[in-house]
């Protein structure tokens, strides 16, 4: 291929007038050659250079070969070419990084290709550890059935027969899944295999802290806030950040396996909790409420009702269904937020919409209604979907 020689000072700002021309090529490499470096041309620019660049000596060198830019190249290492273009289309280019692990989740139709959709995906990303089709999450903990189809040992690439003959402590260390995570500058301890989490979530957690500094300006204090569906606690510890959000906790979930990984999490951001002082919700020396709770009994513990400034309520399959149940937590005489989050199909959000007004109410003067607001795609069918209320209940 045809490059340009420069002295090595004016690479950039030729490289940029070169990119400029419609010819430039997609994708090239600057080669070093001493003090000089080679700029490619691409195969389609003109003989005749123009002015800009005509000062410079054009040379023939070879470009190095393109590095793969997507984990589908890499599938025909493990699979025919005719069955990857037989179901092109249907290849999963979704997946989510948890860590250093990988995890996907791939269309019936094509399941008796995990393995060598697994290979090619840890070929491309080479500092992933794991790589695990996810079966979708289970029972009511939604806890993430994870299968083991690939991992990288010493630099080695393993298929699930070789991950299956390790020795037990060489593949327990190997496809641990107890690690954590960062989002937003944020470090989350999860296990996906014993309690639930999403990093799709993120963004929800960033709008709660947006959500609830709006709060505390209203109310000049730091909130009490209950998160009784906690899981891991990623949402308290996106709050925790900011300083003098956070007043009392309730943190607390059904699942006992989230907890030492809960404590974890508010351990490290300034709550003092020991997994051993927890037993049952159990009340810490600050104020705080930490521990393993269905929060349908919540309702029936007079240390909780009318305590808090912001109830979340992230259990989106029965959300409808526990939220009346949670209400007494809130303060009364006194603005209050409630964010929740429901899993429901399109046709459904407008009924579902009509309920909450008449759940949640009065509204805070100055704020809307509550309004259901779509946030992505759940299934074929559903929608997982967002609620904000601004509240103000009077005094019993
Ligand atoms: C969708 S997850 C949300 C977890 C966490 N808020 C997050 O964003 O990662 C729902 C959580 O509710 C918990 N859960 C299910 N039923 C419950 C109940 N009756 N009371 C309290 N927690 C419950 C599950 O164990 C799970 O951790």
């Amino acid at each position: 291929m045809r490059h340009l020689r420069v002295p090595k000072r004016q690479t950039q700002s030729i490289l940029e007038c070169i990119n400029g021309y419609e010819w430039a090529p997609e994708w090239s490499r600057v080669i070093s050659d001493g003090e000089y470096r080679l700029l490619p041309l691409g195969d389609n620019s003109p003989s005749q250079l123009p002015e800009s660049l005509s000062d410079f000596e054009v040379v023939q060198a070879e470009q190095p070969e393109r590095p793969p830019q997507h984990w589908l190249e890499h599938l025909p290492k493990f699979l025919d070419e005719q069955t990857i273009t037989l179901h092109d289309g249907v290849w999963p280019n979704a997946q989510e990084p948890l860590g250093d692990i990988l995890v996907f989740k791939i269309e019936r139709q094509i399941e008796e290709f995990s393995q060598a959709v697994a290979l090619a995906k840890i070929s491309h990303h080479k500092t992933v550890r794991a790589v695990f089709r996810d079966h979708g999450v289970t029972g009511e903990f939604r806890i993430r059935d994870l299968q083991p189809l690939a991992a990288r040992l010493d630099g080695e690439i393993l298929d699930k027969n070789a991950i299956e003959s390790l020795a037990d402590v060489t593949r327990e260390n190997l496809l641990v899944t107890k690690m954590l995570v960062r989002e937003f500058g944020v470090q989350i301890q999860i296990d996906p295999q014993l309690a639930f989490f999403s990093p799709r979530l993120q963004g929800e957690r960033v709008r709660n802290v947006e959500a609830a500094k709006k709060l505390r300006e209203m109310l000049g204090r730091p909130l009490n806030i209950a998160d009784p569906y906690c899981g891991v606690g990623p949402a308290i510890v996106h709050l925790l950040q900011v300083d003098d959000l956070v007043g009392d906790l309730l943190a607390s979930d059904l699942n006992g396996d989230a907890i030492p990984l809960l404590v974890e999490n508010l351990s490290r951001n300034g709550i003092k909790v020991e997994a051993s002082q927890i037993d049952g919700l159990t009340t810490l020396a600050d104020g705080n409420f930490v521990g393993i709770q269905d929060a349908l009994e919540l309702k029936n513990d007079e240390r909780f009702t009318g305590q808090f400034d912001m109830l979340l309520v992230n259990l989106p399959h029965d959300t409808m269904n526990h939220l009346p149940h949670l209400l007494s937590l809130l303060k009364r005489d006194s603005p209050t937020l409630v964010r929740g989050w429901l899993v429901t199909p399109e046709n459904e959000i407008s009924r579902l919409q009509n309920e909450l007004q008449n759940l949640l109410t009065p509204t805070l003067e100055g704020q809307q209604m509550v309004e259901i607001t779509p946030r992505r795609q759940y299934s074929s069918s559903d929608w997982l979907c967002r609620f904000e209320a601004w509240l103000n209940f009077p005094l019993e």
